[in-house]
């Protein structure tokens, strides 16, 4: 049995989803759990042990985090500390969800899985705290770090980048930090596909699409496919800027790329192009779209 933490999530909904396509047993918890108190893990947690615990909870609003510190790492590094410590009660695995964000974006050819975290704002931070105090409670452990994860719901760039262009006649968007963007689908295949091995490989492991891009290149590509999937009427001008030019509360990392190598040698999982992930996200929308009225976020 697996019990998945988070379920209200942009990820945990998929996870969840992805969990009931392959009939596995699980339970699943949502807003009613505070991953940042034991008691409410011990009342939420099933009667029965669970195999793998799947944390999918986050606080994952990247500006607010450097006005919002406490609870950041409340919920990034307490909160999967005592997930790992009731896992290692239980006797449970956990397989918990990290991000590029622990990099500070400086290595010119991206980040293998042993490179030493070195965050530049408080999210990355706090999840790399997060990343260690699962290390040191529980051997047990997977750690997925991903990046720019994106789905058909929840707060992400794609449906943000969709509304907008639906209601401004130009955007601009910065075209100086580089990443991979990540298809919330295909992470939930990879996080079924290690809670399912029989002989699970533990540690630190990379999962996001392939291909490098910039927001801009991304925003431009999401612009491009929607025009012609009839998702936005006509195309817009997305003009480029650089981060200088566009101040935000946190620094993010320039080039924040991922190697997967150990994702795909341990579990046998090649990631497919971001783009080609990109369509499928957006065909699903087109199809919602046609199916009832189009509702963004
Ligand atoms: N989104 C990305 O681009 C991205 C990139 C790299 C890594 N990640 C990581 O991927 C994971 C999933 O992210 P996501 O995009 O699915 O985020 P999300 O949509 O914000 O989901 C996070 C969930 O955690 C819940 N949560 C917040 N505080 C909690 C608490 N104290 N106890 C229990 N649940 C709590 C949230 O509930 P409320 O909404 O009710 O607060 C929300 O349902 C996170 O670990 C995140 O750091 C995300």
């Amino acid at each position: 049995m697996i019990w998945l933490i988070g379920r209200s999530g942009m990820l945990g909904r998929l996870v969840e989803q992805e969990l009931r396509a392959h009939n596995l047993e699980y339970a699943a918890s949502g807003p009613e759990l505070d991953v940042t108190r034991p008691d409410s893990i011990d009342h939420f947690a099933p009667k029965r042990k669970p195999r793998w615990v799947i944390n999918c909870s986050g606080y994952t609003a990247v500006d607010s985090a450097e006005s919002e510190e406490d609870q950041a790492w409340a919920v990034n590094r307490d909160g999967p500390a005592l997930l790992a410590r009731y896992c290692q009660k239980r006797g449970a695995r956990l397989l918990h969800i990290s991000t590029d964000y622990v990099f500070d974006g400086s290595l010119p050819d991206g980040y293998g899985e042993d490179a030493e975290p070195s965050p530049i704002n408080v999210y990355g931070a706090s999840k790399a705290g997060g990343e260690e105090e699962v290390r040191a409670e529980l051997r047990e452990h997977v750690i997925v770090r991903t990046a720019w994860l994106f789905a058909e719901h929840g707060r992400n760039f794609v449906l943000t980048i969709l509304r907008l262009l639906k209601t401004r006649g130009e955007l601009t968007v910065v075209d100086d930090q580089h990443g991979s963007p990540t298809y919330g689908r295909d992470l939930a295949r990879a996080i079924v596909l290690v809670v399912t091995a029989s002989r699970p490989v533990y540690g630190t492991f990379h999962f996001t699409n392939s291909g490098v891009t910039t927001w801009h290149g991304f925003a431009s590509a999401i612009r491009d496919r929607a025009v012609e999937l009839g998702l936005i009427p006509k195309s817009r001008r997305i003009v480029r800027v650089s981060s200088d030019q566009f101040p935000t509360a946190a620094e993010r990392p320039s080039y924040s790329v991922l190697t997967c190598r150990r994702m795909i040698s341990a579990y046998g999982f090649e990631p497919r192009t971001w783009e080609e992930a990109l369509d499928d996200c957006l065909q699903r929308i087109a199809s919602e779209h046609q199916a009832r009225t189009f509702t963004l976020v």
